[in-house]
């Protein structure tokens, strides 16, 4: 049987506590790839109107970005990208640049961040909205990684005749592009735990 702090209230909460709960977190830690896998089976066979489900769109646009050659961190990205649709209707960027963001480069996660924004260049016209609203980023360091990334992977995975690769092919770089976080605000405990 597994430990438990003590506490019914942080207020009261022990160093010792805190022990339990620190060597509990980093084994939890360490299956976030799986939790990550298994929201992203989730979004199978919802279609949503789309030529494909999201599954099938999340693996033709990682494949794509795969086969272009771009880095594992990339690739990931491309993956991850659509992750928030089951739970953040109106805002499903945020999530995938929430889970990223510890493990990516501030440049990747802006990208991951704004890509619905962008991608709207292709549709927001079809809904009575602005397409161009993604000008407005014009200046940014990141408008034409953003801009290559919607046009080259994401606006053109929904082609059900494309054979994209499975999602146990993603896998082995997705347990390696989320080893160890690069910023978090818990860094000094995460360091202390890296060796324990
Ligand atoms: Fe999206
Ligand atoms: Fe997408």
């Amino acid at each position: 049987m597994s430990e438990h702090a003590r506490f019914t209230h942080m207020k009261d909460g022990t160093e010792q506590d805190w022990a339990i709960i620190a060597a509990d977190f980093a084994l939890y830690a360490r299956q976030l790839p799986g939790r990550i896998l298994t929201h992203l089976q989730l979004l199978g066979g919802d279609f949503g109107g789309f030529p494909v489900d999201r599954l099938t769109h999340s693996l033709q646009t990682a494949t794509r970005a795969y086969r272009d050659g771009r880095d594992e961190e990339y690739v990931v990205c491309a993956l991850l990208h659509d992750i928030g649709d089951t739970l953040a209707s109106y805002n499903h960027p945020d999530i995938a640049a929430a889970i990223l963001k510890p493990f990516v480069s501030p440049e990747n996660h802006w990208m991951v961040e704004k890509h619905g924004i962008f991608q709207g260049y292709y549709f927001f016209h079809h809904l009575g909205m602005d397409r161009h609203l993604r000008e407005q980023f014009q200046d940014h360091p990141q408008y034409r990684q953003t801009i290559e990334f919607c046009a080259k992977y994401d606006a053109s995975a929904f082609d059900p005749a494309y054979e994209h690769l499975p999602l146990e092919f993603f896998e082995p770089m997705l347990k390696r592009v989320f080893a160890e976080p690069r910023q978090t605000i818990y860094r000094p405990a995460t360091d202390a735990l890296q060796t324990v």
